[in-house]
């Protein structure tokens, strides 16, 4: 097995009347892991996953996926992958049950293991009860969820999603998750997933890349990313309000003052949240709190630092000239 399961070096995609709307991305992922792909609508997420399925040649710079180069090695890079993509590509007519044996007698699996993996990847995403109707009555949620089963018929060791939840419940959302989860814990498979979702990449990934206008802005594990912006604040309520004066002498000796909502917070001096000795030093002084909270920076606060707009703020502004959904593809 290669060292790494994805890697792109200096991979850049622009198109004809177009931005640059990969710019130069180097990237690493190690097999097993997941790698959530963090960025606003416009950043170049989509672009990215299709250059690394081989669906969209890079302008320039290479990649290689399970060790095979995207462009020189497609077919091989092809048949380790699995891929759910944004604008899932289903027929209204056919039934759930029928995609799942499409797809297997496509990728060439025996015949006599074709139904019985159908239905072992129905009852994975929960659309055991649906199986046998047509997908155009399915609702945006079973729609997503079947497409990632089809991208698992072929027990892929590298799975590719982007944006698998957008839209989805938070059932739907959380269940998804649950399967992204296992395939990465149980079957070692890589996973390289985009999301607009901040809860998604902390909750998910790894190791999270922040994508902004093709560049990637800054990368690591979720909990590397926040220490990188800042420490965490700590709030704590007095239960008594004319305590106030008292409650600020005592959390000035765990950090610097800072803004709060209601109570009194401090900028903690380090990243390691002494909540115990705050609780200790209050009670010392019989002192009580009515609430104590931790606040953690946000992988928002850790967007805002690399960028100076919040992802929300990011995402409005670059609905306002770009029409919603369709990726066109551009011919090769
Ligand atoms: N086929 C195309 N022709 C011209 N420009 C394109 C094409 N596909 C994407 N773009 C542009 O490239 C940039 C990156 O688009 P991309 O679809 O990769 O973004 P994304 O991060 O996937 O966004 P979203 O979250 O909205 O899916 C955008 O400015 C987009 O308008
Ligand atoms: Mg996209």
């Amino acid at each position: 097995m290669p060292e790494h399961a994805i890697e792109a070096q200096d991979l850049v995609r622009v198109f004809k009347k177009g931005p640059r709307a990969v710019d130069g991305i180097d990237l690493a992922v190690a097999p097993g892991e997941i790698y959530g792909f963090l960025g606003p609508n416009g950043a170049g997420k989509s672009t990215t996953v299709l250059m690394l399925t081989t669906l969209l040649p890079p302008t320039a710079g290479t990649a290689w996926v399970g060790g095979f180069d995207v462009v020189r090695e497609g077919p091989q890079v092809r048949s380790i992958i699995g891929a759910a993509l944004q604008e899932a590509a289903l027929d209204p007519l056919l039934t759930g049950r029928e995609h799942l044996r499409l797809q297997a007698t496509l990728q060439a699996l025996p015949r006599d293991v074709r139904s019985k993996r159908a239905d072992e990847l129905l009852r994975r995403v929960g659309l055991t009860e649906a199986a046998d109707r047509k997908v155009k009555g399915y609702s945006g949620g079973m729609k997503r969820r079947l497409d990632l089963a089809l991208a698992l018929v072929h027990s892929p060791r590298i799975l590719f999603l982007d944006e698998p939840t957008t839209g989805l419940d938070i059932q739907s959302r959380t269940a998804l998750w649950q399967e992204v989860e296992r395939l990465a814990r149980e079957d070692g498979v890589t996973v390289f997933l985009t999301t607009q979702y901040l809860e998604e990449a902390d909750v998910l990934a790894d190791r999270v890349g922040i994508i902004d206008h093709g560049k990637i802005v800054a990368e690591g594990t979720t909990d590397e990313l926040k220490a990188s912006v800042g420490r965490p604040t700590v709030e704590a309520v007095p239960a008594d309000p004319d305590d106030r004066e008292r409650f600020e002498a005592i959390l000035a000796g765990f950090g610097d003052p800072c803004g709060a909502e209601r109570g009194v917070a401090v900028r903690l001096r380090s990243s390691e949240a002494d909540l115990a000795g705050i609780v200790r030093a209050l009670d010392a002084e019989h002192l009580k709190v009515e609430q104590l909270q931790l606040h953690q920076p946000s992988l928002d606060d850790v967007f805002l630092a690399k960028t100076g707009r919040t992802l929300e703020g990011a995402a409005e502004e670059e609905d306002e000239g770009r029409p919603r959904g369709g990726l066109a593809m551009e011919p090769a």
